[in-house]
């Protein structure tokens, strides 16, 4: 007789046999193989796997899941979105979702950043950014297109975004499409955050951003937290320093707050802890939670205005058939809505202070080098890449996931859903000390 579990088992074989034999899994080395953890569902920060197993997500999907899984509120408002009007092309037209989140984007920033042109990644919201940064200086008569920013940044997955770093992952065949300046970090990822690292950060990008009147570069562009490049936390007055180099020199401040928007950071914006404002900002996973892709790039109004200048079309000449999508912008506005009303914000930096304060004790094992972390992004950096591999095994096989960090693969970073509450904070602490223990025994 055949039970019902067996018949569970059998379905779980053929679509993991399906995977293997079709599926091209995103950054992944062809020996690993990701249809072992088959995700089924999820609800608030936690996902079940085919095979029954339960986990605390402490990568919130792809650190996007802000509002945990199946939220109602965002679940319903892409529903009903859908049945209503699933999108209008913005080059032809508009809709009201669009407006409403261009509004209300504007409404959580600074007035000058009042203008936002929607994408559908961060890599795309990157890319139009720098065009944008770059036809700004052709509109306003001084032509320019040098960038400065991290090596190790990430920017994304497109020709553009993995030229600006220097990370082995992102190595392309072609050439480079900019002239770039890379700024290598002069400290250690564990030594980055302390006071004494300001001026030495500083000094490294005011020598990268030059004083040659004739070389001044198009933008300076960082992310407020090196997040692919090994969660590195800058030191305090790092954007306020930037902010004022950018404006001595007359070059424009690019942020990308891919990741750390919308909460993550502990703040609404990172840049928003130092009072910053960038000319140009990038945002995206938070915005929607991840439930439809979207990505915002907001700039100050007058970058805006001089497209009026352009001398093709007078305005801006790009855009993506789902740039924009209603059913994005649903998603957006109702996880907005929910971000306010439960204070995701304040609660990324609750949880993320308790989390930190917590596992500081693990710098006392041999494993561990340094605990760190910004908001709601909690670093537990190892010895070395085996030994996160190790210690995100054991955390797996106990239920909570996580994911490794920096071009060694040596981080370990810790970002659940911002909804996260004591338990679930108690329960990632008690995991990966238990893990940890696992490997050091
Ligand atoms: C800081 C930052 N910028 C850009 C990107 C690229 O975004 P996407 O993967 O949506 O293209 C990422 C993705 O991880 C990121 O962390």
């Amino acid at each position: 007789m055949t039970t019902e579990s067996d018949t569970k088992v059998r379905s779980t074989e053929t679509a993991r046999a399906r995977d293997r034999r079709h599926l091209w899994h995103t950054w992944t080395p062809l020996t690993a193989d990701r249809s072992e953890l088959m995700l089924t569902h999820g609800e608030g920060y936690r996902v079940w796997d085919a095979d029954g197993n339960e986990y605390v997500d402490g990568t919130s999907s792809a650190l996007s899941a802000i509002c945990g899984y199946a939220h109602p509120e965002v679940t319903a408002a892409v529903t009903r979105q859908l049945g209503r009007l699933h999108h209008f092309d913005l080059s032809r037209g508009s809709h009201e979702p669009a407006g409403r989140l261009a509004e209300r984007l504007a409404g959580y920033l600074p007035p000058e950043l009042s203008r936002t042109l929607f994408v559908n990644s961060g890599s795309e919201g990157f890319d139009a950014a720098m065009l944008i940064a770059a036809g700004y200086w052709q509109h306003v008569g001084t032509p320019r297109s040098r960038m400065v920013t991290f090596a190790l940044g990430y920017h994304g997955a497109t020709l553009l975004s993995r030229d600006l770093s220097a990370l082995p992952r992102v190595a392309h065949p072609f050439r480079s499409p900019l002239p770039v300046t890379r700024v290598e970090l002069p400290v250690t990822a564990a030594e980055a955050r302390r006071p004494e690292s300001l001026p030495l950060l500083l000094d490294a990008f005011e020598k990268a951003i030059g004083d040659d009147p004739d070389d001044v570069p198009a933008a300076v562009v960082v992310e407020p937290f090196l997040n692919v490049g090994g969660g590195i936390v800058l030191p305090p007055g790092f954007l306020r320093g930037l902010r004022d180099l950018c404006d001595a020199r007359g070059t424009l401040l690019v942020l990308d707050e891919v990741f750390t928007a919308y909460g993550r950071s502990g703040r609404m914006f990172a840049c928003r802890r130092e009072d910053v404002e960038p000319d140009i900002l990038i945002t995206s996973k938070g915005l929607t939670s991840g439930y439809v892709p979207l990505a915002a790039v907001t700039v100050q109004q007058r970058i805006h205005e001089s497209f009026g200048r352009d001398p093709i079309l007078g305005g801006i000449r790009y855009g993506h058939t789902n740039s924009g999508h209603a059913v994005a912008c649903a998603a957006a506005l109702a996880t907005l809505d929910v971000l306010d009303r439960e204070n995701l914000v304040a609660r990324a930096e609750h949880y993320g202070t308790y989390l930190r304060a917590r596992l500081a004790g693990l710098t006392g094992a041999d494993e561990v080098t340094d605990v760190r972390g910004t908001g709601l992004a909690v670093v537990v950096e190892t010895r070395s890449g085996d030994t996160a591999a190790a210690l995100l095994a054991r955390a797996q096989a106990r239920g909570l996931l996580l994911r490794p960090q920096g071009p060694e693969g040596k981080a370990v970073l810790i970002a659940p859903p911002l909804i996260l509450d004591a338990e679930g904070a108690e329960f990632i602490t008690d995991r990966l000390e238990r893990s940890l223990a696992d490997i050091a025994g």
